[in-house]
This record gives C-alpha cells, structure tokens and sequence, in this order.
C-alpha cells in the first residue's frame, strides 16, 4: 500500500474535520507554542507534503520554495489569506486553497451582534449587571442607539457583506448602501434592498452603521484612516469582523476618543493578540478576540473543506478552493 500523504495542521482543529483527515492522511497536529515557530516551519516543509495554517501564522519564505521543499500544498483554515505571500507562492510552485462560503452566515451573524451589541449598550449592560454597578431602571439609564431603519454601509459586498445586508435589510428595515470596487449587478443588490455608491466616502458620509466586509492586506491597509473616520458622522459607528489590518487603530482610539465617533464593534485588530491598549479602556466599543467563524459547526466545515482541497490535490484532481491571485 502507498503511503499517506503526511499533513501538519499548525493549530488544533475541531475532532470532526481532524477524523476526517486521518481517514486519509497522516496527519501531525503542532502542540507547541503559538503561532508555530519558524524553525518548525523550515523542518516541517521537509518532511510533510502539505501544511494546513491559519490566519495567525507566520509564514517563513522558505516555505514557498516548492522544488526544494517536501510541503507542495498550504490548505488554508480560514477564507482570508492575506497573511500567505501569494506572489511567493505561485513563484515557487506551491498551491494554496481556502475555505469561503462557509463562514458567511457566522461571521454575518457576529457583525449584526457586534453592532447591537455597541449600540445598544449589551456588553456593558452586562458589565454593569457583573459589576454590582446596576441601580434600577429609570427613563434616562443606559440610553442607545437605535438600530430599526437606520443606514447600513458595507464596505466590500462580497459573500459576508451581501450576507450582512440580508440580515440588515430583512430584519431591521434598514436602507444598505455600499462601496464595492468592482461594480455589482444592481438587481443582486436591489433583491438585498442594497444601493451601490459611487465612492467610499458617499457611503461612510450616508450611513449610522459601517461594517468593513473587504478583505485585508496590500491595498486595503489602513483603508479606514482618520481621514474616512472624519467622512463619516459623528453618530454613526464601526463594525469590523474583516481583517484589523483594514482598520488604523491609532486613528480609530482618536477618533472614538474625541467624539468623532459614536462607538465601534470590533472582532479584528491590527496586531493580534494584542490589542491597542486604548481601546478596552474606552466604553463606546466592544471588543470580541477574532470569533467572526467561531462556532462548531462552521469550524468543523472549514476544516472539512480544507480536507476536500487537500484530497483532490492529493487525487490529482482540480482543487474546489485553489486560491488564484
Ligand atoms: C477567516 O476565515 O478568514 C477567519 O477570519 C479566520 O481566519
């Protein structure tokens, strides 16, 4: 019999999608410090065939040399890549795959959380209630924002940005408008009661709501900088379930800081794990450690279309999620 092909995984996964992998692989689960350290990177190119990463790692470019490494394939947990060099990659001849599609209703979700969450006060209501800081009900306590029929902006209507305008929408009558870089169908958007704008800064100027849905890295750093900040209203807030990398923290702590935002929903940040050490003091945002993906079902899937991609490359078949950039 032919020997298992042998795969790292660099995190554990979900028990689930791993059964999966071990009917057909052999398959190593890194148990060290987090993110894997470089020096088990270059060793592990040498002795697996392919390594599954996720968006925490970091990625030695050693490992992109394809000829000379034992590793061919980087099966990415997670949609977003923007922490895989694809250049060096498609240089070096080594496939990467992702796993979109089923994460949007979960990251979605966690975006409508995040913005009634800050708006309404939820997570510090919580606090307060924890705190022993809660006096009783009055008419003036805790006063929020409301949500029904106020104005979302996306920004980036792809997958999880249509997903979040569905949800918006449907649920809370509120009038989309979004900036996308490529033009959308407008009947896709009209079936989403969505609107695309001309620029980024008509829908960051038009809305009380901004949820970031592009994707992060090269051009979208620091997308949203404290000149966008100053386009938007004083009253209107951020939402950020993409990449941090999108977002200037710096200039987000000011603007929220100076009352040039309400407030701000945030699962991702510049630096991960650490966190502006402004922000959890300041209490017109919420703060959520990266969980946009965080639940069972959906992290069990993403490992379980990691494995469909590493078994067709394996089977010499056309992956389902090669990423081609
Ligand atoms: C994703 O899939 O991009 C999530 O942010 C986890 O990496």
């Amino acid at each position: 019999m032919a020997a298992q092909p042998r795969v790292l995984l660099t995190t554990p996964w979900p028990t689930r999608a791993v059964e999966a992998m071990r009917e057909h692989f052999e398959v190593d689960i890194h148990d060290g410090p987090l993110p894997m350290p470089e020096a088990k990177w270059l060793d592990a190119v040498q002795e697996y065939d392919a390594i599954a990463p996720t968006v925490i790692d970091q990625i030695p470019a050693a490992a992109y040399h394809g000829a000379q490494n034992r590793t061919k394939i980087l099966g990415n947990f997670g949609v977003g890549y923007n922490h895989i060099d694809m250049a060096a990659a498609n240089a070096g001849g080594v496939v990467v795959s992702n796993t979109p599609g089923v994460l949007t209703d979960a990251t979605a979700d966690q975006a409508v959380g995040l913005m009634l969450a800050v708006a309404r006060g939820i997570s510090l209501g919580d606090w307060k209630i924890r705190a022993g800081q809660w006096k009783g009900w009055n008419p003036t306590d805790s006063l929020g924002t409301h949500v029904t029929g106020a104005t979302l902006g996306i920004i980036g209507f792809g997958r999880i940005g249509q997903a979040m305008a569905k949800r918006c929408h449907f649920g809370f009558d509120m009038p989309v408008v979004f900036h996308n870089r490529s033009k959308i169908d407008p009947a896709l958007a009209q079936a989403l009661g969505a609107k695309q704008l001309d620029s980024m800064d008509d829908v960051l100027s038009a809305a009380d709501f901004v949820s970031l849905h592009c994707p992060g890295g090269g051009g979208n750093r620091h997308l949203m900088n404290a000149d966008r900040f100053k386009a938007m209203k004083p009253s209107a807030f951020l939402i950020n379930t993409a990449r941090g990398d999108i977002v200037d923290e710096a200039a987000l702590v000011h603007a929220l800081k100076s009352g040039e935002l309400a407030g701000a929903g945030l699962d991702v940040f510049e630096d991960e794990p650490r966190v502006h050490p402004e922000l959890p003091k300041l209490l017109n945002c919420v703060l959520n450690p990266h969980l946009g993906s965080a639940t069972e079902s959906t992290r069990t899937d993403m490992g379980l279309m990691v494995f469909r991609n590493l078994l067709a490359f394996f089977n010499g078949q056309p992956l389902p999620n090669a990423v081609t950039q």
